[in-house]
């Protein structure tokens, strides 16, 4: 369901104060590295939570060598169960879309090599008002469990709110960590190791606590499918870049990459900040119909090293000597992060086409000397102390630099 921009500016205002100090990390031992998968919500909303959709995407997973290169969890958003609970106070699959059940569709993912993945909602209702967790965490958890359910994804609609049951509560009664723990708790106790994606849409500056609760965190509202979506994702993501480690990730909302309104340049960019970001890279378009660009994109090897580099360190921002500073919620030209073994150093031309260069002794990590490098897109090489490119609107290079 589509959500309003809700407090989230006046959210990432307070993250400076934050200190993730004394917050003991979750240590499932699940998402050491960002998850790689796909979810049914912006390829087809309602229309995709069902089984044939769930093992359709398990083939092309396959097929198109996505499951290869790490691309492991198969994820249903909402809309997978009949309206109401049972007599019993359980969670039904609609028999419609789930004709064998939902165990029967993780028994067969499993078989595949590959893992099963469930949304739900902490509120009385999900955001497309099929029935929600709260009051039934335990039981529910119980249930993903014994169905071999491997991810959780857990939103926040309906929850306690001073205007009444609101599908997004603006005036909050309590705070969202509340109801994500009670769920994190039950999932701990369910007999399963469960992968627990918290979907606060980044209120309660989640990605202070979002660690010790879950394995990954949304910090913003819905990606929209718009350009407009990735600028403001990517530019709040650089203020929080402090909180993404092994185990536990800033979530930039699933991928728009393949859905149609992106262009070229826009997808590239769109792929490779929440690379850099080490986002969870959660495919969300129909693999059945994916272009080759696209899918050129989705399958770059480099980059997905870049998001699955061990050291687990998000990229940010960098002001190189000379630039104008970041301005809040505009996409900002350069970026840098630490590898295990090297710098990525990211491009982005955010406002027209653009001639970018960057001095390397400017890039945090990097010094005065000459360094090789190698930009990922286009498998261009070089060495030298610092770089040029001509890049179109929206575009983006990502470049590996070695530092020995
Ligand atoms: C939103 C959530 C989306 C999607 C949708 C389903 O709250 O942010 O990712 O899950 O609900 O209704």
């Amino acid at each position: 369901m589509r959500l309003e921009l809700v407090s989230l500016t006046a959210a990432l205002g307070s993250s400076a104060h934050a200190a993730v100090a004394g917050e003991k990390r979750l240590n499932n031992g699940l998402g050491i590295k960002p998850a790689l998968g796909w979810n049914s919500w912006n390829a087809g909303q309602c229309n995709a939570a069902s089984a044939k959709f769930a093992l359709d995407t398990a083939n092309k997973f396959v097929s198109l060598g996505l499951k290869d290169l790490g691309y492991e969890y198969i994820v249903i958003d909402d809309c997978w169960s009949t309206k109401s609970r049972n007599s019993s106070g359980y969670l039904v699959p609609d028999p419609s879309k789930w004709p064998n059940g939902i165990k029967a569709v993780s028994d067969q993912i499993h078989s595949m090599g590959l893992k099963f993945g469930l949304y739900g909602c902490a509120g009385t209702m999900t955001c497309a008002g099929y029935p929600g967790s709260e009051g039934h965490e335990v039981q529910d958890a119980k249930t993903l469990a014994s169905w071999g359910v491997d991810y959780w994804k857990y939103d926040n609609c309906y929850t306690p709110c001073n205007g009444g049951r609101v599908q997004t509560c603006g005036s909050p009664i309590g705070n969202t960590r509340t109801w994500m723990t009670t769920m994190g708790n039950a999932l701990q106790q369910s007999g399963r190791n469960i992968f627990y994606n918290l979907c606060q849409w980044g209120r309660d500056s989640v990605w202070t606590w979002g660690a010790s609760v879950g394995n990954t965190w949304r910090m913003s509202t819905d990606n929209w499918n718009d350009w407009a979506s990735v600028v403001r994702i990517a530019s709040a993501a650089a203020g929080i870049s402090q909180y993404s480690g092994p185990g536990g990730f800033n979530d930039l909302d699933m991928m728009q990459v393949g859905n149609g309104k992106l262009t070229p340049a826009e997808e590239k960019t769109h792929f490779g900040l929440w690379a850099m970001c080490k986002s969870p890279i959660v495919l969300g378009n129909d693999l059945s119909k994916i272009s080759s660009a696209t899918l050129a994109i989705v399958k770059n090897k480099d980059l997905l090293a870049i998001n699955q580099d061990s050291l687990g360190k998000a990229a940010t921002t960098f002001r190189p000597s000379g630039a104008a500073a970041p301005v809040s919620g505009q996409l900002y030209p350069y970026w840098a992060g630490p590898l295990s073994d090297g710098v990525v150093v990211g491009l982005t031309a955010a406002n027209g086409a653009a001639t970018l260069s960057v001095n390397f002794k400017d890039v945090p990590g990097l010094g005065s000397g000459s360094y090789s490098w190698k930009e990922l897109y286009s498998g261009q090489t070089g060495t030298g102390t610092s770089v040029s490119f001509n890049l179109a609107s929206h575009d983006m290079v990502v470049l590996k630099v070695k530092t020995s």
